[in-house]
């Protein structure tokens, strides 16, 4: 009987590990591929209009809106990878995404969000710096870039502290006065 609740419990966590695909881990964020329990939290980030402010992206119109968009969301089966859910290990709690996408411009770009009230407690940082990490190393990328609004002074802060350099202006996502940052496999790691 015990024997029999054991193997079902392996099962268990083994299809969940296998449902909920961790990508990397940091000293205190788990990074793992979106699934469709996150269409809550999803609508939730996108609903504070102080988040999206500089995003170029509109709040979902519902829960439902968000699922469809996390069903439809194909970076990982086309690419390899895509944007992560951060998940805080200490409380199992969502804090945002972090992670990299293959772009219009036929680049990889790094990309982060945070609900507000985790902000300026070094997530994006720390996620973002796994991203890099993972990207030089595993994806064995050259070079990967970062944009943001001028005005979005703190996501802009994140780039710079990870090493990346300013590039140029240019539009991005219908936001016309956007910095472009970049960091090659080599400066990465040499910071
Ligand atoms: C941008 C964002 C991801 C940063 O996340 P975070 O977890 O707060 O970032 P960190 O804590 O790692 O670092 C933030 C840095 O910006 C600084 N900062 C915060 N607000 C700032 C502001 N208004 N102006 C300038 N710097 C600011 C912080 O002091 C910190 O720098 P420090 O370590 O030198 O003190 C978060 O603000 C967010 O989710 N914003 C909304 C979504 C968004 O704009 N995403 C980026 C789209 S390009």
């Amino acid at each position: 009987m015990l024997k029999k609740l054991w193997k079902a419990l392996k099962i268990e966590r083994l299809m969940k590990s296998k449902l909920l695909k961790t990508i990397m881990e940091t000293e205190r964020l788990t990074l793992r591929e979106f699934d469709d329990s996150d269409s809550i939290h999803m609508y939730q980030l996108n609903a504070d209009p102080d988040v999206i402010r500089y995003t170029g992206d509109p709040a979902f119109v519902s829960v439902e809106e968000a699922e469809a968009f996390l069903k439809n969301y194909e970076d990982y089966r086309k690419n390899g990878f895509g944007r992560w859910a951060v998940i805080l290990k200490a409380t199992g709690e969502f804090l945002g995404f972090c992670g990299l996408k293959f772009n219009e411009l036929e680049l990889v770009d790094l990309g982060f969000r945070f609900s507000k009230k985790h902000w300026n407690q070094g997530y994006a940082t720390e996620s973002a710096r796994a991203c890099l990490e993972y990207g030089f190393r595993k994806l064995d990328l050259e070079e990967i870039i970062g944009r943001a609004a001028k005005e979005n002074t703190a996501s802009i802060r994140v780039l710079e502290k990870l090493g990346m350099r300013y590039w140029k202006d240019a539009p991005c996502k219908g936001i016309p006065n956007s910095a472009y940052y970049r960091i090659g496999k080599g400066d990465f790691f040499k910071t």
